[in-house]
């Protein structure tokens, strides 16, 4: 996409490349938890296409639910609140995070820590990608897409000012 109006977007992971990915997430997942029920806690917004085309690879019982945090970012610091929670009733169950980025690791944190006081069984975490150089609070990521460097990147639900989720690929805003 390249016009006056437009940034410039660098295709940077395909869409052949990121349908390849998921399938191989499913497939730990599935192994992971043979037969048992999970719940896909998704992070709102950034994670939708990431989370429907994950969930329809994995041959589980699993239990959809979402999770829409606010987040104030400047140069120093992240302030995250809760938006809203479609459910808490969580205790006992298998929880897994559906995350588009982790990228300071302040939103897995934040999410952890909401949910640990609902006793559920175990909280993993699934993201898409991974900017580990970016790391603030140490975060345990169970399944991870691919390793990135520090770069914006948006497209496949990603977003720059609420622009440009729609893209079927992963691009780098210039
Ligand atoms: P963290 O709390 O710093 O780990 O930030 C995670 C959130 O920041 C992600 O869920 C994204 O919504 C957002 N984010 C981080 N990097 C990018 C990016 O390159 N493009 C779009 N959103 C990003
Ligand atoms: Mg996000």
């Amino acid at each position: 996409m390249n016009n006056h109006t437009n940034p410039t977007i660098e295709e940077f992971i395909t869409s052949i490349q990121i349908k390849d990915r998921i399938s191989k997430l499913a497939k730990c997942i599935e192994l992971d938890h043979q037969s048992q029920k999970l719940i896909a806690l998704i992070v709102l917004k950034g994670s939708i296409c990431f989370a429907a085309d994950l969930l329809r690879e994995i041959d589980l019982d699993v239990q959809i639910e979402f999770i829409h945090l606010s987040s104030y970012k400047d140069d120093v610091s992240t302030d995250i609140e809760m938006k809203s929670i479609s459910s808490e009733n969580f205790s006992g169950e298998r929880i897994i995070i559906i995350e588009d980025i982790v990228d300071t690791g302040k939103t897995v944190n934040y999410i952890s820590e909401y949910l640990a006081p609902l006793k559920p069984k175990s909280i993993q975490v699934c993201c898409l990608l991974n900017k580990k150089s970016r790391r603030q609070i140490p975060v345990q990521i169970d399944y991870n897409g691919f390793d990135i460097e520090d770069l914006f990147v948006v497209g496949y639900g990603m977003d720059f000012n609420n622009r440009f989720r729609n893209l079927p690929f992963i691009g780098v805003l210039n």
